[in-house]
Order: structure tokens, then sequence, then C-alpha cells
């Protein structure tokens, strides 16, 4: 009998440490020491041995149950951890998806447009969206009776402090920027102006511009030329060509409205008689206006034009990123249509 218990213990023993976790090491518990288990039927037949063994018997079941016991709970406690520990080091398992952001086209195209004229030497500068009258107007020559100082062509705030309004223009950092600085000097001024226009496909009340503006000892009409034919091929293809119709600007004289050629055009030479959708057959798409700056918005800063020339552009943002990225409508770019941002 005596004997047949130490066997009993050997087997679970080994049982125990063979097993290859939780499931396996409580089928061991049952087996041994459940309430129908081998041990449990072991007290039973004590009865069968003789009066004198019965106690020496009797305790070695319960010390055989206690080391059974004590085995099982080690094993127990390793195999659980054990499987903790090998999930948090799992390597294996594949990521969580993880969604990546995109920069939108509008900011995409003010940095496009800022390296390039960076890259000639030029500093980015801002200015305000709430600007007074005398910025956004006066100090650029624009006339009390010119349409664009209409109450219904500009967003006016009733303010204490004057009459202002949100900038319908990026030109008013041109003076800003010129009362403060000596030149010479080259800047350019993205930022975002507002005009009650009614929202189309081709207008929205809240748009983007970017300003240039050079000063300096003998700035020419050539220069600003030669840099927008820069910008012009860099924006939109080296094959580029660029073209110069006179215009009016009252802060500019003489001032230019600036072509570029059709890029589209040149791309789908097969197009067979159809119309360009890009440019309506017409070669030329215009993207900014330009100009030397007029010597009255020099005076009105302090300047003498006398003795300085300079050159200023202005652009709008979104009317070049529809050209280069062939989009048809500026509602698109408030939308947030996760569908359309995804492309850039
Ligand atoms: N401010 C003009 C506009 O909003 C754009 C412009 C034209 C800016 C000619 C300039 C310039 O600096 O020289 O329509």
């Amino acid at each position: 009998m005596k004997e047949l218990i130490q066997r009993l213990e050997q087997e679970a023993l080994r049982e125990i440490r063979a097993a290859a976790g939780g499931e396996m090491l409580e089928a061991a518990r049952t087996k041994y020491l459940g309430r129908k288990g081998l041990l449990t039927e072991a007290f039973k037949k004590i009865g069968e041995a003789s009066a004198e063994e019965r106690p020496a018997l009797g305790s070695l079941i319960n010390e055989v149950k206690g080391r059974l016991g004590a085995a099982l709970d080690e094993r127990t406690r390793a195999a659980s951890g054990g499987e903790e520990k090998a999930e948090k080091i799992d390597i294996t398992l594949p990521g969580a998806p993880f969604r990546r952001g995109r920069i939108h086209p509008i900011t995409k195209t003010v940095r496009d447009i800022s390296d390039c004229f960076v890259s000639l030497g030029f500093m980015v500068v801002e200015g305000p969206e709430i600007e007074t009258e005398h910025y956004n107007f006066e100090a650029l020559n624009i006339p009390l009776e010119h349409p664009s100082r209409d109450a219904f062509d500009t967003f006016y705030l009733n303010s204490r402090s004057g009459t202002q309004l949100l900038r319908s223009h990026t030109s008013p950092v041109q003076a800003r920027f010129m009362e403060k600085h000596k030149p010479p000097f080259a800047i350019i001024v993205p930022g975002r102006v507002f005009r009650p226009d009614a929202t189309d496909a081709t207008h929205s009340f809240m748009f983007h511009q970017v300003e240039g503006l050079v000063v300096g000892d003998r700035v020419t009409f050539a220069d600003l030329k030669g840099v927008l034919a820069i910008f012009a091929r860099q924006m939109f293809g080296v094959q580029t060509r660029m073209r110069f119709r006179p215009s009016f600007f009252p802060f500019t004289e003489p001032s230019a409205e600036v072509d570029i050629s059709c890029f589209a055009c040149a791309r789908q030479k097969h197009l067979e008689g159809r119309r360009c959708s890009i440019c309506g057959g017409k070669g030329w798409l215009e993207i900014l206006g330009a100009g030397m700056v007029n010597p009255k918005v020099f005076k009105g800063v302090g300047y003498d034009p006398e003795k300085v020339t300079g050159f200023a552009f202005g652009m709008g943002v979104e009317r070049i990123a529809m050209l280069k990225y062939g989009i048809s409508d500026i509602r698109l770019f408030c939308e947030n249509d996760i569908r359309f941002l995804r492309q850039f």
C-alpha cells in the first residue's frame, strides 16, 4: 500500500512537470486530488490495511496531497505568468493599422510657392487678417471711389478704433513692411483674404494669396520677368512659357497680368479638335498680377522714389492649385472630403 502511494506520487509529479499549460494542470489536479481522484480513492482503501499501519498511511497520503498541491500551484502560476510575458514581447503580431494624415492641398501649394521664392533669397512675412482701411486701400493708392472700397465688396467690421475690415488682399503687408524696414529686401507674404463674392466653382468668400515685393537700388522690370519665369517653370514645368499683358493696378505702374502657356494642351497634343478643358482652347492661363511699385506707394511709407525702385506681384493660391492639379471646383478645398484630400 505504501509503495502504491509512493508510485502514485512519482507518476503525478511527472505528469505535472510535463503539463504544457493551465488546462493540463487542472486535469492533473482533478485526476489526483479531486473528490473522486486517485488519492481520495487511496484514502478509502486504508481500511484494508492492518490497524498498526493505518495512521502512518493516513499521514503519508496527506503529505503527498500537500506536495502535489504545492507542485500544481507553482506550475500553474508559472504557466499563466509565462503566457502574460510572452504576450508582452510578441513582436510577430501585426501592428494596429495607423491612418497617416496629409498636408492640405492649399498648405502644400503655399509651401511649394514659398520654397521656390525662398530659394531665390526671399523672406517669408505675414500680416494681420483684420486690417485698417488705411493699409488695405490708402497706402496702396486705392482711391475712395474705387469699387473694391464699396461696403458690398469688402467685409467691414464695426469697431471703436476706426474703420476695420477683413483684408481683401495681401498687398497691405507691403506698406506695413516698408514702414519698418529699409531696402534692399525681397519678401513674399502668404495669407488668407476675404471678399463677399457669391460662392461658385471659382469664387469663394475666403481664399489665399501670396504677395511678393522686391525693393532696392535699380530693381527693374527685367528682374520681375526673370524671377517670375523661374517661378513659373518650377511650379508648372521647365517647358512653361510666360506672357505679360498690360493691365492696371493702383499700386503698380506699369502693371501687367501674367499668363503661362497651358501645360495641359502641351501634354495632350492629341486633343483632336476638342477644346482643352484647362485653358478653354486659348493656350494661356492667367496666374497673377504684377508691376513696378508706384512711386506714390513709396512716398507714403517715407521712401524716396528717386533712390529706390521695386516690383510687386500677387497671386491666388487656390487658382494655382486648381490649375496645377486639375481641380474644377474651389469649394472642394473647404469640404473636408477625405476622398479629395487623400489625393495630395
Ligand atoms: N492685390 C491684387 C489683387 O488682389 C493682386 C496684385 C496685383 C498684387 C499686382 C500685386 C501686384 O502686388 O503688383 O487682385
